[in-house]
């Protein structure tokens, strides 16, 4: 039977048939509520026309939409803060081309008919495995800000990791999703004190682990970021007070070089001093060599996150994905192993679990989700891959997660992978 014109064959059922004839047309988005618009200046905060008009109409419609609807609903400086890398943006790319390094292998008639998501990191039960890495300030993103986000991770039971500098204090995110599985990211601060006073709010606010970021004592050069004037110095509000120092942004020129100045710049002591004082498990955020790995465990870290920050400091620095292999050999079961970097789609979740990460995390892929939909953008990004790794992991012949070992996956032999999927990794990707 020949399609409909603009639509699905009439005879369709299923999930498509739901869009046929649904009128999906975008509506003004409201005006921003928080006088954020006002203090940090208008072009820095453009997210326009992102509402959408009937409930039936999802913010977007596929994994592979997503990152385009976010690039037409965000622009200029706000858009140029969330894509950006550092240096020349090999590290950024690099992540994601790491993933082309890898294929699934298949098992088949193994007569798998449920299949089971579920797992716990460290000690935190989830329904999937991969999380929301932290990510700065995103009530510029969405007015809702962390709130939204705690709220749809906490609905489809994926975990949420919120920065230091969220716009939300760490006490209201944890108000607005009581439940909500959730982290606390902790930027090391000049003073260790108040390092250690952060680490005491977020265990009285009910989070279950600490993730320590030691990847930027002094943020990447971004130049597209400083082209866009994004600039951190401005009077972004941080929710957790004040008082809270982001990583210094620049080195201060000296007689005989450049210095750090009143940035945060820490021992292993520091780190171990930091373990002992808090109940909270820590994670060790921005690892990449097997010797720093076996160093955090030595010194008490339950957790390696395996990450550049997104390509976002030290360009060159080696992707995520080429890294994970030799932390997990060096650390074996003493501690729980995770990635970010370039993590898209299910199968990217797949390829990092086989290689020994517990769980993959997402940063860019949420902001863009909140941006575009807010709560119902977020809710809808983690339904959809949880949904898709559902069925891929079926597709790969595994019962559960917990089945994804080494012998799910082989290196290529082939040189030159096909270019990545049109829209799966636009913006910038
Ligand atoms: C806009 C933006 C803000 C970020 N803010 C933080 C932060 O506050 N703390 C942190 O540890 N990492 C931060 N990151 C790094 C992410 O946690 C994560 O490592 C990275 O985004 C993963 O790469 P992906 O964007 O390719 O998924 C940020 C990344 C982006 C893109």
């Amino acid at each position: 039977m020949p399609a409909a014109r603009g639509g699905p064959p009439a005879t369709m059922r299923g999930p498509l048939a739901r869009y046929r004839g649904i009128p999906c047309t975008p509506r003004a988005a409201p005006p921003r509520a928080d006088g954020l618009k006002s203090r940090v200046g208008e072009r820095s905060l453009a997210v326009t026309s992102t509402a959408r008009s009937a409930k039936a109409c999802p913010p977007f419609r596929s994994l592979s939409d997503l990152a385009e609807a976010a690039s037409a609903a965000t622009r200029g400086a706000l858009l140029e803060f969330v894509e950006s890398g550092a240096g020349a943006e090999w590290t950024r790319r690099a992540n994601l081309a790491a993933f082309d390094a890898w294929s699934l292998v298949p098992r088949v008639l193994r007569n798998v008919r449920e299949v089971d998501l579920t797992t716990r990191l460290l000690g935190t039960p989830v329904h999937a495995p991969f999380f929301a890495s932290p990510t700065a300030y995103q009530g510029a993103v969405h007015p809702a800000g962390e709130r939204a986000t705690a709220r749809a991770l906490g609905r489809a039971g994926i975990l949420g990791v919120y920065s230091t500098l969220s716009s939300r204090s760490l006490e209201e995110i944890a108000s607005a999703a009581p439940a909500a599985p959730r982290w606390f990211q902790l930027y090391l601060q000049p003073d260790l004190t108040a390092s250690e006073e952060l680490l005491r709010r977020a265990e009285r606010a009910g989070y279950s682990a600490a993730v320590v970021t030691v990847d930027a004592p002094v943020l990447g050069p971004r130049d597209l970021q400083s082209r866009g004037g994004f600039a951190l110095d401005r009077p972004v509000p941080v929710g957790n007070g004040p008082g809270i120092r982001s990583p210094a942004r620049e080195l201060v020129p000296r007689e005989k070089g450049y210095a750090l100045e009143g940035g945060a710049e820490y021992s292993w002591d520091d780190f171990e001093r930091l373990v002992k004082g808090t109940d909270l498990p820590l994670v060790l955020k921005g690892v990449l060599s097997p010797e720093d790995a076996r160093e955090a465990v030595r010194r008490g870290a339950k957790g390696l996150l395996v990450s550049n920050h997104g390509g976002r400091q030290l360009d060159r620095a080696l992707p995520s994905l080429d890294a994970l292999p030799d932390v997990v050999e060096a650390i074996g079961s003493r501690a729980e192993v995770y990635l970010d970097g370039g993590v898209r789609r299910a199968p990217d979740i797949l390829i990092a679990r086989a290689l020994g990460a517990r769980a993959a995390g997402l940063g860019r892929p949420i902001l863009w989700a909140l941006a575009v939909g807010g709560e119902r953008g977020v809710e809808r990004l983690a339904r959809l891959l949880s949904s898709e790794l559902a069925t891929s992991l079926l597709l790969l012949g595994r019962r559960s997660i917990a089945e994804v070992d080494r012998t799910a996956v082989r290196e290529n032999r082939w040189r030159n992978p096909p270019p990545p999927h049109a829209t799966g990794r636009t913006v910038g990707d």
